[in-house]
């Protein structure tokens, strides 16, 4: 395996790129930018305008203290118009100033699109949250990360599980075991989240108190645009006992009222995406969280928060260790029946899987080496 450990020979004047375009790529790719910007290397923000809701963009801009980023306003619609107007403003802004090096983080149509510009205009892509697998191609971001690993120059790996799976298929690109940048967030952002009077603050806003409550966010299309699939968690969430504190993301919103399905429990408290830290707060002190969603995934794991996934597999397998992070099938009876069996067993893990919560300072020196080349076999 090509896992490389670049050391920066000299210092190269480089112009780099890194394109977001919702609200988890923001939050993975905000290490980044800090490192980017210490290390003193010109860069450019991008945001695709995939998410423009407050909550789940600028809020992240603000409180990460991040650049302005350059909006380009691609907004919602379907998979082929999102690809087609990222590409189209995307490769229009670049005609401007030409990035050398871009990094795209994750797995979304924004990802994909950005992407193809730096394939196409044989600018060298580094992916960030590279090699993640859950071989199953009817979902979309699988498709995505894919194709997009397969494109790159260099594969940023966020666990060594990653790392292998680029190894077995044989990716052209340098393969780099960096860690996971959300790890670093979360890491660097505990002395907020955890501080006692802001989680004092946080709990008393919701009227819960310490392990007695769940969090739950739900949103992926596979889940949530089928009716049939809604109706199982709807109904399951009906049946729970305990409080709910539910942060509804807007296609989940726009599924509930469409097809007409409605919660009745009185333990659930409905509310608009959260920013960062009031999230985590939550997330640290729940006894249980239910998500469909990838990076919750591992934000429960490394504060061991225990975790029904709505999915009957994970990309993110070091989550399932200790057993407090269980998958399974979209039923009301599955989802009810894990939720009781794991509500309140909080439990400690080894979140050194995912890094020492430095993983985005080992960037610059990869960019400054000047490795990250376009591999030969894609020229001409
Ligand atoms: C996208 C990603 C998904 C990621 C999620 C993070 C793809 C294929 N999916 O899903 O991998 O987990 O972001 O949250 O890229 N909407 C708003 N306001 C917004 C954004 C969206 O109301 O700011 C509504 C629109 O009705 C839109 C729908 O949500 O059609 C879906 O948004 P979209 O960006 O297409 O996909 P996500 O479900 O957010
Ligand atoms: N998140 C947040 N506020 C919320 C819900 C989630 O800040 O109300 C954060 C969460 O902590 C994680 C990220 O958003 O860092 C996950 O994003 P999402 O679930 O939208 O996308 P996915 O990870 O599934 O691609």
């Amino acid at each position: 395996m090509r896992v490389l450990h670049a050391q920066p020979e000299e210092s190269i004047s480089l112009f780099v790129s890194i394109v977001t375009g919702t609200r988890p790529q923001i939050i993975k790719s905000a290490p980044v930018i800090h490192a980017l910007k210490q290390q003193g290397i010109n860069y450019e923000f991008v945001h695709t305008g995939q998410h423009y809701d407050f909550e789940l963009a600028q809020t992240f801009v603000n409180d990460f203290e991040l650049t302005e980023p350059v909006n380009l306003h691609v907004g919602s619609g379907d998979y082929c118009f999102q690809v087609y107007a990222t590409i189209d403003r995307l490769s229009t802004h670049f005609k401007k100033k030409r990035p050398d090096i871009m990094i795209i983080p994750g797995d979304t149509t924004s990802a994909l699109g950005a992407s193809l510009v730096g394939f196409k205009m044989e600018i060298p892509v580094c992916h960030l949250e590279s090699g993640l697998r859950r071989y199953d191609l009817t979902v979309q971001e699988e498709l995505n990360r894919r194709l997009i690993d397969h494109g790159s120059s260099a594969l940023f790996a966020p666990t060594p599980v990653a790392a292998k799976n680029l190894e077995a298929e044989q990716v052209q690109g340098n393969v780099y075991m960096l860690g996971d940048t959300m790890y670093d967030v979360l890491k660097n952002r505990m002395n907020i989240f955890l501080e006692p009077k802001f989680q004092e603050k946080v709990l008393s806003k919701y009227d819960v108190s310490i392990g007695d409550y769940t969090i739950m966010t739900f949103h992926r299309r596979e889940h949530v645009d089928l009716k049939s699939n809604l109706e199982q968690i709807v109904n399951a969430v009906n049946q729970l006992e305990f409080p709910i504190i539910f942060s509804m993301h807007p296609r989940t919103k726009k599924n509930l009222i469409d097809s007409n399905l409605e919660f009745n429990n009185p333990n659930l408290r409905v509310v608009a995406p959260l920013p960062y830290d009031e999230f985590m707060c939550l997330m640290a002190n729940a006894g249980l969280a239910i998500s469909d969603s990838g990076g919750i995934q591992k934000e429960s794991y490394i504060l061991g928060t225990p975790l029904v996934s709505l999915h009957n597999c994970t990309e993110w397998v070091e989550t399932l260790k200790y057993g407090k992070h269980r998958l399974g099938e979209l039923t009301t009876s599955r989802i009810v029946n894990d939720c009781r069996d794991l509500f309140g067993k909080r439990y400690q893990s080894d979140p050194s899987v995912y890094g020492d919560g430095k993983s985005a300072e080992k960037i610059p020196p990869i960019l400054l080496s000047g490795e990250v080349q376009i591999p030969t076999k894609f020229r001409y």
